[in-house]
């Protein structure tokens, strides 16, 4: 891997040109996940070059799946889904990724062994009791430290649940359909707000039928996988800081092609639409589910927003860059009822705070949210990452508009979703 521990930002002038993006990250763990635990062969094209993505890719290989990089094309992954895993001889390193560690342990409480799910600092530091408390309704043991990481996993002949998700997590909710999925019996999700559907979409992709309702989904155990070939369309969350970046500049002009569209990612499109940015889509299409299209970005004037409540879930993962991009706007930005944020990969709203007092911004640190007002000046300044990816390229964005340099420490956290993240600024930016 491309190591790149400090990374200086120059303001840029305009924003111009086209990105393509590696492939969605939420859909890449699902796809990787379930190809391991399916029947036949599978080929995941454009999978995710994120570290967390080779973590799950790493996991399945330790619980017997045999997988290849293929060495033409886009980041192509073959897999050969026997059907059944084997039981890990060392733990499941689950790294930085949450999802791969929430998803997973699905998939092993429901197998006829013991696994051990180790993660890195920060993760070891997450929320798991949102996956231990289902699992172990359903018949499975789990040994945790108060909650935490690292987690010891006594698989188990699971029993269908009737779940309500206490708190709007996606990973939750495709932890508990894949450990349905194994289980006896019909499992029936309610999730409080809507949240991102990928998991629903790659059980159907592989064959599984499943009923969707509003906030409900349903579905019986025991149904077969079978392989699938399919291409994973760009990440809109890593698209995320390319968009913002078109946002800051009146004037510039981005394309990307290839991009997620799926609705309940998309909000983030239509922030933007409101604060100013044109946004255009062509060439729109489903693969397996999944919206996908090309989309053109024009900057115009940059004005405020509010998020809050269900937005707040459904950006869980573009806050961080709106609110690095919030002093520049005209009326400013307030995030709230998005307290998630203080248990991610870092403490989100803790990390944003400090990084924007660094470069001179007012800011309003509050617990379940931010409040930055509009029409700041920034200044460059020497920043940390706190290793958290979408905090180092949340700011490498807001760096681009800044009076002088901004030095970011700890840059090569981006590895995390995306590996070549600055050379693809880089790329589209004008200085
Ligand atoms: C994800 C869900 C979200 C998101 C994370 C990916 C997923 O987490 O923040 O980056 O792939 O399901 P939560 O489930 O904790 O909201």
């Amino acid at each position: 891997m491309n190591r790149k521990p400090e990374v200086t930002v120059r303001p840029a002038h305009n924003i111009r040109g086209s990105v393509r993006l590696p492939g969605d990250k939420s859909i890449s763990h699902r796809y990787a996940m379930l190809a391991g635990i399916a029947e036949g062969p599978s080929r995941l094209e454009n999978y995710s070059t994120g570290a967390d993505c080779a973590s799950t890719l790493n996991c399945m290989r330790a619980l017997g799946v045999t997988w290849v990089r293929k060495s033409e094309g886009d980041n192509v992954i073959e897999v050969q889904g026997r059907g059944r895993l084997t039981a890990p001889l060392t733990a499941l390193d689950c790294g930085n990724s949450g999802s791969t560690m929430r998803i997973l342990s699905g998939i092993v409480a429901a197998q006829n062994f013991s696994s051990e799910m180790v993660g890195d600092q920060s993760l070891s530091q997450r929320p798991m009791e949102r996956v231990i408390t289902p699992l172990t309704m359903m018949g499975a043991e789990i040994a945790s430290e108060k909650g935490r990481p690292p987690l010891h996993v006594t698989g188990a002949k699971l029993k269908a649940i009737d779940y309500k998700v206490p708190v709007a997590s996606a990973q939750v909710k495709s932890c508990l359909l894949f450990a349905g999925l194994l289980a006896e019996g019909e499992t029936r999700i309610e999730e409080p707000i809507r949240t991102r559907d990928h998991g629903e979409m790659a059980l159907r992709a592989f064959g599984v039928q499943l009923d969707c309702t509003g906030k409900q989904v349903r579905m019986s155990g025991g149904q077969r996988l079978r392989g699938i070939e399919v291409r994973i369309p760009g990440d809109l969350s890593s698209a995320a800081f390319f968009l913002c970046a078109a946002a800051l500049f009146p004037g510039s002009q981005l394309t990307i092609p290839n991009l997620l569209m799926n609705p309940t990612r998309a909000r983030l499109l239509d922030v933007l639409t409101q604060m100013g940015l044109r946004i255009s889509v062509t060439q729109l299409e489903k693969i397996h589910g999944e919206l996908v299209g090309t989309l053109q970005v024009e900057g115009g004037k940059l004005k405020g927003a509010t998020i809050a409540g269900a937005e707040s879930a459904a950006l869980i993962d573009e806050i961080p860059i709106l609110a690095a991009i919030a002093p520049y706007t005209e009326q400013g930005l307030e995030v709230r009822d998005a307290k998630e944020l203080r248990v991610k990969e870092s403490d989100r709203i803790a990390a944003l705070a400090t990084n924007l007092r660094l470069m001179g911004a007012r800011v309003e640190e509050r617990e379940d949210g931010l409040k930055i007002p509009g029409g700041q000046t920034l200044r460059g300044a020497k920043l940390d990452s706190f290793d958290d990816h979408r905090i180092a390229m949340a700011f490498a964005v807001a760096a681009l508009r800044a009076k002088g340099e901004t030095v970011i420490e700890n840059a090569q956290a981006v590895e995390i979703s995306y590996p070549a993240f600055f050379q693809s600024l880089e790329e589209v930016v004008e200085k």
